[in-house]
């Protein structure tokens, strides 16, 4: 059959083998309750967050799920890159109207990188209605970007404000408990068994996405058994000395303070004064939270760098900074950049 009109649900991806941890339980378990019921109480839901979380994981672990369920229920997978591809090819194949017929005829629509949408005005068209239509027939749609839906430019604003009518939630990068759970589980399954301490070592230099741990990992096995040796924290310092290089030399705290005060506009030197306006509080806070996430600094020799400040001010802006991200998402979306551009 042709890949347009087949449910493209990727089997490796289930609930069981997604490792939860407090980054993304909170999606999980919501995604998991959808699967059990299927009631549409969240419809459209809409999941955004950086690249590597799991987003395109727990998508197909709901369409599988579903499935294994009720096998007559009509569940499809795409990837908003080939919803355009497909489209594209049916119009030039004159097969639009099998097209429209077969995305509006499903039960649950799975649709990955909303954000590929971007500029494709006919597709973004085609895709509207077929939301609408599903939504009319009372079918489940959840969708997935790395953007909040106001985040995204070059989408219609219809379009967005749809996006936005049912639920829509953040799947943030995992924190350092839950990388280290996945590091265990994720070695556990290659018959490797790891010490706590060297599980934590990796989980410390390996930041930013469960994609870099699996690439991280992939390397270290490889290596231990070409070299036939056992993992331990010096091994796993050889192996992966690029990227514990670029984090321990790289990432300082004066560079985290030099590009956040870019990015605000504001100087360096308002970093380490006492200055309390808060469109350098906000800054400085920001500063002392990214140090806190991207280096192994600590927290008081991250306060002593911001103008002799103690931990309990980065305590505290760690807290406060978390409390806006929560209430305002443009933050939160500055922060990831931010965040991204140190990491990259
Ligand atoms: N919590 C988790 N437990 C187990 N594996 C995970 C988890 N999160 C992500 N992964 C794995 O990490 C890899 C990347 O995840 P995935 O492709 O779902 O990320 P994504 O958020 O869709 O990223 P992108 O925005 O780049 O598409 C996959 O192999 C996935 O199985
Ligand atoms: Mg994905």
């Amino acid at each position: 059959m042709n890949s347009i009109y087949k449910s493209n649900i990727n089997k490796k991806y289930k609930f069981k083998n997604f490792i939860e941890g407090k980054s993304n339980k909170f999606v999980k378990t919501l995604i998991f309750q959808i699967a059990e019921n299927l009631d549409k109480k969240y419809n459209p839901l809409f999941i955004y967050g950086p690249t590597g979380v799991g987003k395109t994981h727990l998508l197909n672990a709901i369409g599988n799920k579903i499935i294994s369920k009720n096998n007559n229920i009509k569940v499809v997978y795409v990837n908003s890159e080939r919803f355009v591809q497909y489209m594209v090819m049916a119009l030039k194949n004159n097969k639009i109207d099998n097209f429209k017929k077969y995305y509006r005829s499903v039960n649950v629509l799975l649709l990955d990188d909303i954000q590929f949408f971007a500029n494709k005005k006919r597709s973004q068209e085609e895709f509207f209605h077929t939301f609408n239509s599903l939504l009319e027939d009372k079918q489940q749609i959840i969708l997935t970007s790395d953007k909040h839906p106001k985040a995204l430019k070059g989408l219609k604003n219809k379009l967005i404000s749809r996006f936005e009518c049912g639920l829509t939630m953040f799947i943030k990068p995992p924190d350092l408990k839950t990388r280290i759970k996945i590091i265990i589980r994720k070695t556990k399954k290659n018959n490797i068994i790891l010490s706590d301490k060297t599980a934590e070592f990796i989980a410390k230099y390996i930041k930013t996405n469960v994609r870099e741990i699996e690439g991280a990992l992939n390397r270290i096995i490889a290596k231990s058994n070409f070299k036939k040796s056992k993992i331990t924290i010096n091994f796993v310092k050889n192996v992966l000395k690029d990227i514990i290089f670029k984090d321990n030399k790289l990432i300082t705290i004066k560079k985290i303070q030099k590009t956040i005060a870019k990015y605000y506009k504001i100087k360096i030197n308002d970093m380490i004064s006492k200055c309390k306006i808060k469109s350098i509080t906000i800054p400085r806070q920001i500063a002392m939270i990214v140090a806190k996430k991207l280096t192994n600094y600590s927290l008081s020799k991250i306060g002593n760098s911001f103008g002799g400040r103690d931990h309990t001010t980065v305590l505290y802006a760690c807290k406060k900074i978390k409390k806006l991200c929560r209430e305002n998402y443009s933050l939160e979306e500055d922060l990831n950049k931010i965040i991204k551009k140190l990491s990259s």
